[in-house]
């Protein structure tokens, strides 16, 4: 019979990538999710509840309703600066929520989690390449949501859930099929700003810092396809429901590019000239991210198989030109 998972956060860019290695790998994904930052368009592959991951009740009534044997959780709020201007609203999204799912779970015996985590749990790394065993030190709001609620999760295995966190790094690219990919009201990523400048649709593009202690002088980070990602979870999900022991894993590659190499690809990729005019360092911005990725790899079995630089470019840029048809009528045709 097949297997539902709940999957909050189902409509957002990495949870809906999600969905469809579910189904692919046999699941009924149940995406759990309000609407406030995904699309409906974006859930593809099994239902959609509509609800606040802070409902327990209706959190409840989702994993009853489905039966569903796991939960892949998303749902959150996600932008680092947002974070730092707003922190009761990461508090009560982020930790209010995943203690609501967790009490849910434990109420209808749902055992399994995979909860979304992220590099930023560790804050300036002391040593590159960056192991799970690394000091947890984040710099900004929305590591500490994270970090709490990897705390939480491990702590309700008292209460019978077996929780794996899975820490990205820099998730991109998008579907090789084009038929999800990333798209955001207010955009804070690098290669989906840097296409949608191409794209005519914002005006203020600019590269934060030029002064980092690296070779070229722009900030260092791990990308990976969010392809590769989304297997990661039908990965730790196998890996729990086979008798797996809870704990952290690193979804990264193993090596990192600057933000001009980003840049560059990103020119190759669209066929245009990519402008990269000079910005103020930000706040609380590392110099370099990279993941050592091998207790993923040992463990799980992980093995990105998208993650090069020209794949994840070439990828977006697909997924961009539908999802953000030209409105910069000067730029010729990529
Ligand atoms: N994108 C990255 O590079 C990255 C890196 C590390 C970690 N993460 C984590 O991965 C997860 C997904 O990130 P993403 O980039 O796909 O973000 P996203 O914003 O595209 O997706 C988040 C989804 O959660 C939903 N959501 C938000 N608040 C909700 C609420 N209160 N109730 C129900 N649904 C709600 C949104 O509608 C959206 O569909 C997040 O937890 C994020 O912290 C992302």
């Amino acid at each position: 019979m097949t297997q539902a998972v709940l999957v909050t956060g189902g409509a957002g860019y990495i949870g809906a990538h999600a969905c469809k290695a579910l189904a692919k790998a046999g699941y009924l994904p149940v995406a759990y999710d309000d609407l406030s930052l995904g699309h409906a368009a974006h859930i593809k592959w099994g239902p959609h509840v509509q609800g606040d991951v802070r409902d327990r009740a209706a959190l409840e009534a989702a994993l009853r309703a489905h039966k569903a044997v796991a939960v892949i959780h998303f749902a959150a709020l996600s932008a680092v600066g947002e974070s730092m201007a707003e922190p009761a609203r990461y508090y009560d999204t982020n930790v209010r929520g995943t203690m609501a799912l967790l009490d849910a779970m434990v109420a209808t015996g749902t055992p399994h989690l995979v909860f979304s985590s992220t590099a930023a749990v560790y804050g300036e790394p002391e040593k590159l390449p960056i192991s799970e065993d690394a000091a947890l030190a984040p710099v900004n709001v929305y590591g500490r949501t994270k970090l709490i609620c990897e705390r939480m999760a491990a702590d309700y295995g008292v209460h019978g859930v077996k929780a794996v966190a899975l820490r990205y790094f820099n998730a991109s690219g998008a579907d090789p099929d084009t038929e999800i990919g990333e798209k955001r009201a207010a955009e804070t990523h690098l290669i989906p700003r840097a296409m949608m400048a191409l794209q005519g649709y914002i005006h203020d593009f600019q590269v934060f810092g030029s002064d980092f202690p690296t070779p070229d002088g722009t900030a260092i980070r791990d990308y990976i396809h969010v392809t590769d990602l989304a297997e990661g979870h039908v990965l730790a999900l196998r890996y729990l429901q086979n008798g797996g022991d809870p704990g952290a894993f690193n979804l990264g590659v193993g090596h990192g590019y600057s933000v001009l190499e980003i840049l560059k690809a990103v020119a190759a990729a669209s066929g245009r000239e990519m402008p990269a005019p000079k910005g103020a360092r930000r706040a609380g911005d590392p110099n370099m991210l990279v993941a050592d990725p091998s207790r993923a790899r040992t463990t799980l079995g992980f093995e990105p198989a998208h993650s090069d630089l020209k794949t994840i470019a070439e990828t977006a840029w697909k997924w961009h030109r539908i999802a953000h048809p030209a409105r910069n009528d000067s730029a010729p045709p990529g």
